[in-house]
């Protein structure tokens, strides 16, 4: 297939955008402190975001002809992003969630290389908003620490 590098770089941002959610939605329920009602609600955007982005990114997969291994066995085993920490502090959460956004928009301008290289502009498309998104959630991050 000539997408086959686009695909393997959608199940991979597909992969790591379901684990930043679950850890997001984690960090939504336990986080403490004085800032807890604006983190609290910080974290929910972030989650319902990443919620959205998952399902267009699967349902892109579906359009390439291929099918979505939508399991947790799959998600957790070609993820690069780490399970959260519900004993975390605000702070650390923060951190944790900033150094994750990071690792997506670098693997994301990856992608946008090879699904360009492939001539697939409708995936680089994705691929842009989706790191744009991710960059404007570190500035939200960054300006909460
Ligand atoms: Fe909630």
């Amino acid at each position: 297939m000539k997408n086959h590098q686009t695909l393997e770089a959608l199940e991979k941002i597909l992969a790591d955008s379901y684990v930043l959610m679950l850890k997001t939605q984690n960090y939504h329920w336990n986080v403490v402190g004085d800032n807890f009602k604006s983190l609290h609600e910080m974290f929910q955007l972030q989650y319902e975001e990443l919620f959205g982005a998952i399902d267009e990114l699967a349902e892109r997969i579906r359009s390439l002809g291929s099918k979505v291994d939508g399991t947790f066995d799959h998600f957790k085993k070609y993820s690069d992003i780490k399970s959260g920490n519900k004993d975390f502090n605000a702070q650390e959460m923060i951190k944790d969630l900033i150094s994750d956004h990071e690792i997506i928009v670098n693997q994301l301008h990856k992608s946008i290389k090879i699904s360009q290289q492939e001539g697939d502009e409708s995936s680089a498309d994705i691929f842009i908003q989706r790191a744009k998104a991710h960059e404007k959630t570190i500035w939200m991050l960054v300006a909460s620490l």
